[in-house]
């Protein structure tokens, strides 16, 4: 039988990205996050505006989407409750979600590649620099800004819309014999449901019906292939 509840939180279980942005003075940040879905080459992401990844992201208009593997736990508890914003450490109590954050137990980290053991690697068009550690990153740069909760008291968040420039993955995720597909039975990404760290189920619960519309179906939606190897052409006959 169903219950009516108010959950004072929708976090069902989203995708753990960690974003890198470029501070002002050319060091790189990191946070955290899993407000993200992607639909062809564009991912929105949900922030807060106080965050130094949006100031970040706001000026430089890039940024890379590094996704976190399900072996990534130490690094992404690392990273939590820490924010590349000085003024957390000091904020009063009529500034909303800065507030909350020092009151919730934030730091302020100015290192955050250092503080979580990870490796910052070159990237290919982006000044951020990628995250050496997750299988899976994408060079992105902003296209749209909108404000959520216009309507609310409750403001402060803002959805971004970047575009997937550049996408690297490791080859241990590749799909054999195909030079752009990700085998979704070795990629293994960390999932956030409730604040909570989870990994998926090691296989496909069932084949999937969707999964019979072949993956290049969907390419005037997103970039075009830049290498035309034999491996894309088993892309296009799968
Ligand atoms: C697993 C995880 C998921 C998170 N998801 C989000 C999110 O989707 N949106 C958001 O604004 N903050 C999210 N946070 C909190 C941010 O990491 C936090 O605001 C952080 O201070 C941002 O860092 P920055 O100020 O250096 O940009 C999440 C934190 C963790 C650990």
């Amino acid at each position: 039988m169903h219950q009516t509840i108010s959950p004072a939180i929708f976090y069902w279980g989203t995708p753990v990205v960690l974003i890198t942005t470029e501070n002002e003075d050319g060091t790189f940040n990191i946070a955290p996050m899993s407000s993200a879905w992607w639909l062809g080459n564009r991912c929105m992401l949900g922030l807060g505006t106080i965050s130094q990844t949006t100031v970040n992201l706001l000026r430089t208009k890039q940024c890379v989407l590094n996704l976190a593997s399900d072996d990534m736990i130490d690094a992404v508890n690392a990273l939590a409750r820490t924010t590349g914003a000085k003024d957390v450490a000091t904020a009063e109590e009529h500034t909303g979600y800065k507030y909350f954050k020092r009151m919730n137990g934030y730091k302020y980290v100015p290192d955050k590649f250092g503080h979580a053991g990870l490796t910052p690697q070159t990237s290919d068009i982006v000044r951020p620099a990628r995250i050496g550690e997750c299988p899976a990153q994408m060079e992105a740069e902003l296209m749209g800004v909108y404000e959520m909760m216009q309507d609310a008291d409750t403001q402060g968040f803002i959805a971004l819309e970047v575009k997937v420039l550049c996408t690297h993955v490791h080859e241990s995720i590749r799909m054999t014999g195909h030079q752009n597909r990700v085998d979704p039975d070795k990629w293994h990404p960390m999932i956030m449901s409730f604040q909570e760290l989870y990994g998926l189920r090691p296989k496909k619960i069932s084949p999937s019906v969707l999964a019979r519309i072949q993956e290049e179906a969907y390419r005037p939606f997103s970039n075009r292939v830049q290498v035309v190897s034999a491996e894309a052409e088993n892309d296009i006959r799968a």
